[in-house]
């Protein structure tokens, strides 16, 4: 037993009632969870190795969506643990303030200046993909009224994207469950139809009218290209199913945004580090963005951190005077070892690669699965990002349903993210990238018992 553990025995409560008393989780209503599976939850994780991770109970698990997305490398990985105790025992802080800076954020800028999908890119730090796109924002309104366009401000976003908890990402964020209930977000945010899917590519052309363009060019006529910003889109957006627009789309999105003078943004937060088979999700459509946000694979969780990168045409206007923008723990040493750590280990084990070999495997064990279970409607797979679309509209409470899936699943060994969207039910399978053919196998099975409970 560890001290803790030994110290919450001797207490007579265990660890599952602290963490119902004293933490909140999200989308977890412990009291129904409760009433429906008395003392089952919260489920507490103890330990991860690779691809899995271990409960208190000591049932292994395979991670397929509960680390959001972040991890990339697996978890438990004790060359990254060394690196992060070495750093912290070198320097463990210093912040990026008045002239001072450090030898571990220059080395982690340039190494990610070889790798990114922006020209000439400089690099900002925050701390998560919400503090990222909100500097994106800024970096953005400030951008133009630098260059003497103050009322350029409005951001556009798409419905169905997600781009963060803060007022401003939640202003940007265009599902709408996200967006109410606090009172009024961020203004100057609007949002715009998103990209038809057609699974990627697999049509040989499309028209503007196809990809959801001339919405969008709608939009920039009705408010005035004077009044806009940027456009901010993630290459695939997973909120309600995994959406992979088609190949034409984003070169599309580039043209309008350079006919109208708007900055593109590039959210890279869920697509980054290799999730969907190439290193970023912008690759697949031969595009860059003015701005490109980072954070979850770029230290695969290790320790929290994101990145803003902005191209030399973007960074211009702040040679002379720089952004006003403090973050106290922007570009913290521990966390670029930990970012350092992680793309060693992402080039030296070619899980880039991997998650691109992966994609037909886990393609086709969810096709397999789908003759399975009837209420399937779509399965999408890229890299190794995958979402199953299930109809719930004759089930008598999808939210119950949801719920037993996701035991049940856990049941079978696997850890999903399973969500609802109206009559639809979506489960994300986002194993990390370290997975090879039986891991998927063994993963796809386990949520294949479980949708058949359904
Ligand atoms: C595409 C995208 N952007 C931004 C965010 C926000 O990141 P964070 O939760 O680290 O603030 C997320 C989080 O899931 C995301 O998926």
């Amino acid at each position: 037993m560890t001290t803790t553990q030994t110290a919450m025995a001797r207490a007579g409560t265990s660890s599952r009632d602290r963490a119902r008393k004293h933490v909140r989780h999200f989308l977890a209503d412990f009291a129904t969870l409760q009433r429906e599976y008395p003392d089952g939850y919260p489920k507490m994780i103890v330990r991860g190795e690779g691809a899995y991770v271990f409960d208190e109970e000591g049932n292994r698990l395979l991670d397929a969506g509960s680390h959001l997305g972040a991890c990339q490398i697996g978890h438990g990985r004790a060359e990254v643990a060394r690196r992060i105790a070495d750093q912290v025992k070198e320097l463990e802080f210093i912040a990026l303030d008045a002239g001072i800076s450090h030898i571990y954020v220059a080395e982690l800028a340039e190494r990610l200046s070889e790798i990114v999908v922006c020209d000439e890119p400089v690099f900002s730090f925050t701390n998560s993909g919400s503090e990222s796109n909100e500097l994106a924002f800024k970096i953005a309104r400030t951008f133009h009224a630098r260059r003497g366009e103050p009322n350029r401000t409005k951001i556009v976003s798409r419905l169905g994207s997600y781009h963060g908890s803060s007022i401003a990402a939640s202003a940007a964020t265009g599902v709408a469950a996200f967006r109410s209930g606090f009172g009024p977000l961020a203004p100057d945010f609007l949002q715009t139809e998103p990209p038809t899917r057609d699974g990627f590519g697999h049509r040989e052309s499309s028209s503007a009218a196809e990809l959801s363009l001339p919405e969008l060019e709608a939009l920039i006529a009705r408010e005035g290209p004077e009044t806009i910003a940027a456009v901010i889109a993630e290459p695939v957006a997973i909120p309600g199913a995994v959406k992979i627009p088609h190949s034409d789309y984003f070169k599309g999105l580039r043209r309008i945004c350079d006919a109208h003078g708007l900055l593109l943004i590039i959210d890279e937060v869920v697509c980054g580090f290799g999730r969907t088979g190439r290193m970023f999700g912008a690759e697949h459509f031969g595009v860059s963005g003015d701005i490109v946000t980072y954070a979850k694979g770029l230290t695969s969780g290790y320790i929290p951190m994101g990145a803003v990168a902005v191209s030399g045409k973007v960074n211009e206007v702040f040679l002379k005077t720089p952004l006003l923008h403090l973050n106290t723990y922007a570009g913290h040493p521990v966390a670029c070892a930990a970012a350092l750590a992680a793309l060693d280990v992402t080039e030296d084990e070619h899980l880039v690669e991997n998650a691109a070999e992966m994609e037909a495997v886990l393609r086709d064990e969810l096709n397999r699965m789908r003759q399975s279970v009837p209420r399937i409607k779509e399965v999408t797979a890229i890299g190794l990002l995958s979402s199953v679309i299930s109809d719930v509209s004759d089930v008598a409470d999808p939210d119950v349903t949801i719920r037993k899936l996701r035991k049940d699943a856990y049941d079978a060994g696997l850890l999903v993210r399973v969500a609802r969207d109206g009559t639809n039910m979506s489960a994300h399978f986002y194993p990390p990238l370290v997975v090879g053919r039986r891991d998927i196998e063994d993963g796809v099975r386990a949520l294949e018992v479980a949708l058949r409970k359904v």
